[in-house]
C-alpha cells in the first residue's frame, strides 16, 4: 500500500506538506489554515482502514484532501470507497483539485456540507476518520457510533494536542460500552474506537 503510490500522489502529498507547514508560522488565519494530519498519522488511519469490516467509509473534515489520500491507499487495496465531508467552499475546491490531480475520484467521494446536514444518508459505517471543529466531536460521535457494523474502527485527530478542548468527550468515550477505545501516541494522538 505504501510503497507503491504513484509519482501524482506523492508529488501533491509532498506539496500539501509543504504549505501546512508554512500555514502554521506565516500568520494564515485559523480558517484558511489546512490543518492537516501528520504523515504517521496518514499512516495509522490507511492501515485501520484498510482492515476494518465491511461497510462505508467515511471522513468528516476533508480540508484540502491530504489525510483523504492517505485512506484513498486503504480503498485501493480493500475495493472500497470514501466518503468524505467539507464544509467549507474554499477548502472543498482544494479538495477538488487533490482529488482530480491525483486521479482518486474513482473511489474519493467528496460531499461539500456539514456532515451533521447529511448523517441521515450514512448507514453501516465500517470506517470514520473524524477530524473536524472540536466542537462537533461529540455530536458526530453520538450520532455516528450507532450506524457502525459491529467491529468497526472510529479514529479521532487531535485526541492529545487538543486535550483540554476534548477531554469531557474523551472520558465519555473511554467509558462507553459500545466500544473499546484507547488514545495512540500517534501524530497529535488518535482517539481508536472499535464497536462491539
Ligand atoms: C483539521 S481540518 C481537516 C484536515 C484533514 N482531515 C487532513 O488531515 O487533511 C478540519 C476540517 O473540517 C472541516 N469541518 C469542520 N466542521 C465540519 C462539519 N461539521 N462538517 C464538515 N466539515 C467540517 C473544516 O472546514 C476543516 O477544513
Amino acid at each position: 500500500m505504501f510503497n507503491d503510490q504513484s509519482a501524482d500522489v506523492l508529488e501533491v502529498m509532498h506539496d500539501l506538506e509543504v504549505r501546512d507547514e508554512h500555514d502554521r508560522v506565516n500568520g494564515t488565519p485559523h480558517l484558511e489554515r489546512l490543518r492537516q494530519i501528520t504523515p504517521d498519522t496518514g499512516r495509522f488511519i490507511a492501515l485501520w482502514a484498510a482492515a476494518a469490516p465491511a461497510g462505508a467509509m467515511i471522513e468528516i473534515g476533508t480540508s484540502a484532501g491530504y489525510s483523504a489520500l492517505w485512506l484513498a491507499q486503504a480503498c485501493r487495496i480493500s475495493g472500497r470507497s470514501l466518503t468524505t465531508f467539507e464544509i467549507l467552499p474554499e477548502k472543498a475546491r482544494l479538495a477538488r483539485a487533490t482529488f482530480a490531480r491525483t486521479q482518486v475520484t474513482d473511489v474519493v467521494h467528496l460531499v461539500e456540507g456539514d456532515f451533521l446536514d447529511h448523517v441521515d444518508e450514512i448507514e453501516d459505517v465500517g470506517f470514520c476518520f473524524l477530524d473536524a471543529e472540536k466542537d462537533v466531536y461529540e455530536s458526530c460521535y453520538d450520532l455516528v457510533v450507532p450506524k457502525m457494523v459491529p467491529g468497526a474502527i472510529l479514529i479521532a485527530d487531535n485526541a492529545t494536542s487538543h486535550r483540554d478542548d476534548l477531554q469531557s468527550m474523551l472520558d465519555r468515550v473511554l467509558a462507553d460500552d459500545r466500544v473499546d477505545a484507547m488514545i495512540a501516541t500517534v501524530g497529535k494522538g488518535e482517539l481508536v474506537c472499535r464497536r462491539r
